[in-house]
Formats: structure tokens, sequence, C-alpha cells
């Protein structure tokens, strides 16, 4: 038999190369490419013929999800942890990753659900400290530090859990591969060992994941296959509010988010995220437009900050924080070449205050009015939201789910709404006046001093 040739493998991405490279290059990483152990081929021998199930005969797990104990997480997975499925949940360290689990490990031992706590980063001593911390106890809830996976597999078998939290799914390694813990070949055999037994013995099993400094799942891209869910979880990291959204979903949609306080009692559910949101504005300053987003099929507001100040350097700055950067600056050209305000010896910050991540073209239009209205230091005028594409020419775009924004800013309190002049009338909501604007030149009327 020839002798098996080794694979060098992007840690980042997955990708598989002949030789190492300094610099991945399918996805640009450095020092991401390590060699792989290869795996054995094995030849294919003599199939049986076998019947596969008809649809119908077919039974699904649907009934016996586990609910999280947490309404809004619940929402998020499409109901509750799906037994025999993998969810992924990642985020940035310190965003409160083990804090929510510890948290569903806690409400779920109250049920009597029985559940395994696996801490490869902390000692079972310290997750206990925070477990007590928030009151995370009960006698269903079982703990151990472990980071091999025949031990790990010796847990399962032992606590026969319903729920299996692999915190994280990064340190977890096999003494079996040979490659370096965290390799991907490393990640990806724990998974799928994690995988079977999950499927084998019905237990709904969390892996979390580390994400880079780029946002992507660490290494593990791979994984992002594997599993049935993919959970992300958002914020500033040093913000309040957190929010924790499907970015996969094999069981239930994708839309949905469930927004939480960090509080010294752990997460907390924020059932009315936009009240929470708006919270500490300053409604009669400059520079400030509230926007109501769609996340998932709930509207939230959230105010949309800016500040134009004047720089005395060569370079202007452009920052943005919680927008899509490349639509902040087409709004920045629509100011400049179709209202003629002169933003290029300005610096210009804009940011999404609460740390959500808005992705939508309709945070356009509040973009371009805190923006003008930093500029000419004049406020919008505070009962006002508003929301709308803004195009290359000027125009402002109608945009989807008119009726629910309308109606959460009506909610809280507002009564005008700056909207497209496509927008149809008939999305109209009682006491919500709606100021109905053709071009961005029109909009600008609004900041009359
Ligand atoms: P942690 O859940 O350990 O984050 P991750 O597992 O995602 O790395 O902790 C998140 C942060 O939250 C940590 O810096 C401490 C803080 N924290 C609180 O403010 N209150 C609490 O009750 C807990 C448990 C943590
Ligand atoms: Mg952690």
């Amino acid at each position: 038999m020839p002798k098996a040739k080794s694979i060098f493998a992007c840690r980042e991405c997955g990708a598989q190369f002949p030789k190492w490279l300094g610099q991945c290059s399918e996805c640009g990483a450095w020092g991401s490419v390590a060699e792989e152990a290869p795996l054995p081929a094995k030849a294919i021998v003599a199939i049986a013929a076998k019947t596969p199930a008809a649809i119908r005969e077919i039974s699904t797990l649907e009934g016996k999800r586990i609910s999280s104990g947490i309404e809004s997480l619940d929402l998020v997975l499409g109901g509750g942890f799906v037994p025999g499925s993998l969810t992924l949940l990642g985020g940035e360290p310190g965003i409160g990753k083990s804090t929510l689990l510890t948290q569903v490990s806690g409400l779920l031992a109250s049920k009597a659900r029985r559940v395994l706590y696996l801490s490869g980063e902390e000692s079972a001593a310290q997750v206990k400290l925070r477990a007590e911390r928030i009151g995370a106890t009960g006698d269903s809830f079982y703990l151990a530090n472990c980071s091999e996976l025949t031990e790990a597999v010796a847990f399962i078998e032992g606590a026969d859990p319903d729920l299996l939290i692999v915190d994280s799914i990064q340190t977890m390694h096999s003494s079996d591969a040979e490659s370096a813990p965290g390799s991907v070949s490393q990640v990806r055999q724990c998974a799928a060992t994690l995988q079977q037994i999950a499927k084998s013995k019905e237990v709904a099993v969390v892996l979390v994941g580390h994400v880079t400094k780029d946002g992507s799942l660490a290494g593990p891209k791979v994984l992002e296959h594997l599993v049935d869910t993919v959970l992300s979880f958002e914020g500033e990291g040093f913000g309040r509010m957190r929010a924790v959204r499907a970015v996969k979903n094999r069981f239930g949609s994708v839309d949905e988010i469930a927004v939480f306080e960090m509080t010294e009692r752990g997460l907390e559910d924020v059932p009315n995220p936009s009240a929470a949101l708006l919270a500490e504005r300053n409604p009669d300053a400059a520079g400030s437009a509230v926007f109501p987003a769609m996340e998932g099929s709930r509207a939230v507001l959230v105010e949309i900050q800016a500040l134009v100040a004047p720089n005395y350097a060569n370079n202007p700055r452009r920052s943005v924080v919680g927008l899509d950067y490349n639509r902040v600056m087409l709004v920045l050209g629509v100011l400049e070449k179709r209202c003629g305000l002169r933003l290029g010896a300005h610096d210009v910050f804009v940011s999404a205050v609460g740390g959500l991540q808005i992705r939508e073209p309709a945070a356009d239009l509040p973009v371009l009015l805190a923006v003008a209205s930093s500029l000419k230091d004049v406020p919008v005028p505070p009962d006002l939201v508003a929301f709308g594409e803004i195009g290359l020419t000027g125009e402002i775009r109608s945009a989807g789910s008119a009726e629910q924004r309308l109606k959460e800013a009506a909610r809280l309190g507002f009564s005008r709404a700056a909207v497209s002049k496509h927008l149809k009338q008939s999305h109209g909501v009682p006491g919500m006046k709606l100021g109905a604007f053709r071009t961005v030149q029109d909009a600008l009327a609004l900041l009359a001093p």
C-alpha cells in the first residue's frame, strides 16, 4: 500500500491543500493552514439492498421538543431543542454563552430534565460558582470538566442526559486523532461523534463555538454544515443588550431574535426590546433618528445616531457601528450630491444604539436624517420615526412590513412617520400620521429650523 500522503487544511475555512501555505488562498487567513492526518481509505464491498421507509411511516421528534424555559429562546429555536439534534451557539468571548447555557441548564433541571454540562474551559467549581450566582441549581444538573472525547462519551453514558452542553467545541479533542486540538479534523471528528451519540440516544446537544474577530464562527465553518441549528450571539460585548439569532435552522425559521440584558443575576429576557433600546435616548438632541427595524417577525425600534464633526486633518474619518458600512457611505454620497450638504471636511460617525446589527436598506432614511440633523444641528422631530431605502438618484423607496413597523412605533408613543411616497396609504395605523416623501430633498424639510 502506498504511504498515505498528508494534506494541509485551513483552520478557518476548511479548504484543503497538497502543501503548506502561509496564507490560505481560499479565505485569505494568515497562518491558518496546518497539516492534517490523512483519513484511511476504505474499500466498499458487496452491498445488500435496503428498503427505505415511506414518508408517512417516519416518526418525527417534533412533539418531543424540549423547551429551554426561556420563551424568546424557544421562539428562536423554532419551539425548543429537538432531541437528537446539534445546535451550535457562536459568539465572541465574554458575550454570555456560558451564562445563557448555565441558565437553560438550571431551568431544565428544575423541570426534572437531565442536563450534562461539559466544560473544557472552566473547572466544575468555576461553573458551579456561576450557576449558584444565577440560581441555576437542581438535582439533575450534572457538571464535569472535560476536554477529551472518549471521556465525554463516558460522561454521557453515565449521566444519560436529555440536554448535553459542550463548552466549547474548540477545546474538545480526541486523543485518537493525530492533529492538534482546535484543528479542523479534530473539531469535525468530535462534532461528528457527538452527533452520532445525539442521534442514537436522542439527546439534544448544544455546542459552544468561538467566533473570530471578523465575526465568523472560528475554524469550524465545517461545523456549520454538520449541525442542525446555528445560533449567533450578538451585541457589543460591553453594552447591556445582547441578541441571539438563528443563522441556520433545520427545525424552524431563521428570522426570530431573542433579546437579553446582562444583569448580575445572569441574562434576563427583554420582552419589550423597543422600550429598552430607546430608554436612554435624548429626543431633543441633534443627530438622532428612530428606525423601526424588522427583526424576524417583529418590529424593534432602534435609535440611529450620527455625529458630524469638522475635521482639521487631511483624512476625514468615517466610522459605522451596527449598520452596513457601504449603505451608510451611499447615503453620505447622496447627501453630498443631491442635497448639497458638504461632508468632505467632516468626520462622520454613525451607529445603531444597543448593539443590534442592522442589515436592512430601510435604515437609509433614518441614517440620512440623523447625519443631516447632526450637520445642521437641528434635532429630528422627537415624535417621528423613519424608514425607507434610498436610491442613487435620491429617491426614497418603500420598505416591507410597513404596517408592523408603524404599529410598533405607535405603541411606543410615536405619532409621525417619514416614509416613501410609494408606500400604500392603506398601510396606515391609527394614531400615526404619515409624512410621505418622494426624494431625499423633500425629506430634509423635516429638519427646517
Ligand atoms: P460568559 O457567559 O462566561 O461569556 P462567554 O461564555 O460567552 O465567554 O460571561 C459573560 C460576561 O458576563 C462575563 O464577563 C461576566 C458577565 N456576567 C454578568 O454580568 N452577570 C452574570 O450573572 C454572569 C454569570 C456573568
Ligand atoms: Mg464561556
